[in-house]
């Protein structure tokens, strides 16, 4: 695939697993909006991309020196394999690892073209080569196809509530984009003791999925102003925590002036990067106080949070399977982005 062109199936090599690389049988990826972002050149300009990383499958084969994980284990693929030895990593703060891990090698093309993959993983595949690391070790019991979403969108939007925003038992919540992210935050709101949740979106199937997500309030922004409709939700005051789940300038200012005084922003839609930030008095941003933290992947940790996820997931307190839209064959990602553009899905997900 290059910039601009549709995606299109192709047969890669896979090299063997050097040291600390494994090979994964992949058994179901997500189409993210991200995937989407690298297609349209919206991430960098590193084409032929191998698209996909919100994914789940089983270890089949692993290169020396690899002792966390084995053939036959249940893995869902991460994008923060930590380093254990950056400066973020000796500061006890793996969420921010500046050296994650990716495979060594190189998928390629049959010609030997090398690929980029997405978020240096590459799951719309069969097999793909990733680092030890970036393969953590999940309950068998649970559905690769619901799973493999805390790979990437779902665990993004529960780390932007839980973690990055940090919200507590009562706080009013708002987000900004009711798409699998966003609507990840709203759960993660929920479990996290919101009494307060209000989803914007510009599109009402989207916020009705958002209330059965756990909404108490539903703002289509293309009919009201949603500052407007999150203070009277939240008693003329702003919310505690706002979450923009968009990618867009124009909802981090509503994400912005939507909240209360001293309270959080945080932007977990990724902009493009000929976006610029919103045009502030800079006495809004200081008169206003609280903090604007962007969300990296929701500040998880893996190796802590997905096996403690998808312990939730198989107690029936975490509800992945709602996330699952449609399963899809890997050619139909293509649709799928098209899908994802008219808003028909949260989550189409490639099975193998
Ligand atoms: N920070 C991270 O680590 C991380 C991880 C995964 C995805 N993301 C990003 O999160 C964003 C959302 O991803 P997604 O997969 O949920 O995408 P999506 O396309 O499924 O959802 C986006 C939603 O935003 C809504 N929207 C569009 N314009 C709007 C507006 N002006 N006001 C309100 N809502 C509007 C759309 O209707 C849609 O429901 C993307 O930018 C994606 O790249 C970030
Ligand atoms: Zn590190
Ligand atoms: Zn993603």
């Amino acid at each position: 695939m290059g910039k601009g062109e549709r995606v299109r199936l192709e047969t890669i090599s896979v090299p063997d697993p050097g040291p600390g690389e494994v090979i994964v049988d992949v058994q179901a990826c997500g189409v993210c909006h991200t995937d989407l972002h690298y297609r349209e050149g919206g991430i960098s300009d590193d084409f032929p991309f191998l698209l996909g990383h919100e994914a789940a499958g089983l270890v089949s084969v692993v290169g020396d020196g690899v002792t966390s994980v084995a053939p036959g284990d249940f893995v869902v693929l991460n994008w923060r394999a930590v380093c254990g030895s950056c400066r973020a990593c000796r500061k006890a703060k793996p969420q921010y690892c500046f050296a994650t891990r990716n495979a060594s090698q190189k998928m390629t093309l049959t010609d030997g073209t090398a690929l980029s993959p997405a978020l240096g993983i590459g799951a719309f595949v069969e097999k793909s080569l990733v680092a030890e690391g970036q393969c953590t070790p999940v309950s068998a019991a649970a559905d690769p196809a619901a799973v493999g979403l805390l790979g990437c969108g779902v665990m993004a939007g529960l780390g932007a509530s839980m973690l990055t925003g940090n919200v507590s038992r009562g706080d009013s919540v708002a987000v900004f984009g009711c798409g699998g992210v966003g609507d990840a935050a709203i759960v993660g709101a929920k479990l996290a003791g919101a009494a307060t949740i209000v989803a914007v979106d510009v599109d009402d199937r989207k916020l009705d999925w958002a209330r059965s997500f756990g909404a108490t309030h539903a703002v289509n922004a293309s009919r009201v102003d949603p500052v407007d409709a999150v203070r009277q939700a939240t008693g003329g005051f702003g919310a505690d925590v706002c979450i923009e789940a968009v990618g867009n300038p124009a909802t981090l200012e509503q994400a912005f002036f939507a909240r209360d005084f001293a309270g959080t922003v945080v932007q977990v839609g990724v902009p493009t990067p000929a976006m610029r930030m919103p045009d502030l008095a800079m006495i809004d941003f200081f008169g206003r106080g609280g903090a604007l933290k962007p969300s990296w992947y929701g500040d998880c940790v893996p190796s802590r949070d997905f096996p403690a996820l998808v312990e939730l997931y198989l107690q029936g307190r975490l509800p992945l399977d709602d996330f699952v839209s449609e399963r899809i064959g890997l050619d139909e990602v293509e649709e799928a982005f098209e899908k994802m553009s008219r808003g028909e899905v949260l989550r189409s997900v490639v099975v193998l």
